[in-house]
């Protein structure tokens, strides 16, 4: 079998797919639909980061390929249900830069709370203001974190082993950790917190979730974080709000318009404000992550091909059997549909076939089922299984 690695994946990711059996070749910059196209029927796993699109026309010109890596957390590059529909598995890391995201908004949490940019800014400029005005500790302060998920939750964590108090606000349901509180809405935590922080996820509903309305309930003096999404805040709005003085302070890690080059001009109307720290969309850009990222995926498409398991797959369901030992393991995704677990038994009956084990998950349109055999039977088996209606990839794994 063989891998095509886009984009400067990490080394740790060629590493795991070449023990596993797989011969990888890499190029380090993304490709575009017709060169992917070209490229893509010899190979049977594709890794990519976020710049390579997977669309449906690839995939059709790619009937071979068995799984997609997306070296990064998004997958909006892929078409995920033409994808499922070709029986192609996806995997992503969608914690791997939980910790780098937590991490930098802490340190601006603190660098605001202490005006660190301004007397920074000053200094280089030659002046030195000693003065304590404006300066304040984290300790005590009150931490409101929209958004209480993966980031948003540690976040609350590492603030309360500073001495923070923290409030929260999320429309599912969460366990709140340590001493956080949640709040029964958004109202309550805006007059609550010295410091809002977002960390909501990219939902289209999120979009311009914060305003003029929010920016209005905020305490006067309080600091503003968003390193989720940039559509989530109207930035016109945080601007009056910071030039008004009624916001001491805000850190802004993503935005609407971000260049798509490094040569191309960042354009924002916070750009220029007192203590507003802007960062280029890296909250979860740091070497730990980007060597997380390719052990975490690298590991998913590796187990994938050879055992087959699926979990945390991004589209298809999740199952996962312990490596077999002296058998062969049928893979096999169906369309789920009532039956196929019995007809594919009943198949492996015909041909006096035991099963050593079985599992069976399901997920929207899609089943999945490993069942693990004795290494003696017929072709005619695995023709059959092939040859069922709901059939759409069987794999035989020794
Ligand atoms: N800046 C970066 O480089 C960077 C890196 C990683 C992730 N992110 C972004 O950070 C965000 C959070 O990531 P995560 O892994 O914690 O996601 P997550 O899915 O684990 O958590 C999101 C949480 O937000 C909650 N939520 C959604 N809409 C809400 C709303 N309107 N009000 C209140 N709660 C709401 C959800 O219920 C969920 O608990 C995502 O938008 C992600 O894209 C940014």
């Amino acid at each position: 079998m063989k891998a095509l690695l886009l984009e400067n994946t990490h080394p740790d990711a060629r590493r795991l797919l070449e023990d596993a059996g797989l011969e990888v070749t890499e190029k380090t910059s993304a490709l575009g639909e017709q060169d992917l196209c070209e490229l893509l029927p010899d190979f049977q796993v594709l890794g990519i980061r976020s710049k390579t699109r997977v669309t449906s026309a690839t995939l059709a010109g790619a009937p071979g390929l068995l799984a997609v890596g997306a070296f990064c957390i998004g997958t909006d590059q892929i078409d995920l249900s033409a994808a499922s529909a070709r029986g192609v598995a996806v995997f992503n890391a969608p914690y791997s830069n939980t910790r780098s995201v937590v991490e930098l908004a802490m340190a601006e949490i603190i660098a605001m709370t202490r005006r660190l940019t301004e007397k920074d800014r000053a200094m280089h400029d030659g002046v030195w203001d000693k003065s304590a005005r404006g300066a304040h500790e984290v300790r005590g302060r009150t931490l409101g974190i929209v958004g209480y998920g993966n980031i948003g939750a540690q976040l609350s964590v590492v603030a309360e082993a500073l001495g923070m108090r923290v409030v929260f606000y999320d429309t599912a349901d969460k366990l709140a950790l340590g001493n956080a509180r949640r709040c029964v809405s958004m109202d309550e935590l805006l007059e609550t917190a010295d410091i809002v922080s977002l960390h909501v996820d990219g939902r289209p509903s999120n979009s311009a979730l914060f305003g003029e309305k929010e920016f209005s309930q905020m305490r006067p003096g309080a600091l503003f974080l968003n390193l989720c999404r940039g559509f989530v805040i109207d930035h016109e709005a945080l601007r009056a709000h910071l030039l008004s003085g009624h916001l001491a302070g805000a850190a802004v890690d993503v935005f609407l318009d971000e260049p798509r080059s490094a040569g191309e001009e960042f354009r924002s109307v916070l750009r220029g404000l007192h203590n507003v720290i802007l960062t280029p969309h890296i909250g979860g850009s740091t070497e730990e992550a980007q060597a997380d990222i390719g052990a975490f995926v690298g590991a998913k498409l590796a187990d994938f091909i050879r055992e087959g398991t699926t979990s945390l797959s991004v589209n298809l369901p999740s199952v996962a059997l312990p490596p077999p030992a002296g058998t062969h393991r049928l893979a096999h995704l169906h369309h789920n549909v009532p039956g196929v677990l019995a007809e594919i038994n009943s198949v492996l009956a015909d041909h006096d076939v035991n099963v050593e084990a079985q599992l069976l998950g399901t997920r929207g349109d899609l089943g999945y089922a490993l069942t693990d055999i004795g290494i003696d039977y017929e072709d005619a088996v695995v023709a059959r299984l092939r040859e069922m209606a709901a059939t759409v990839r069987l794999r035989v794994l020794s």
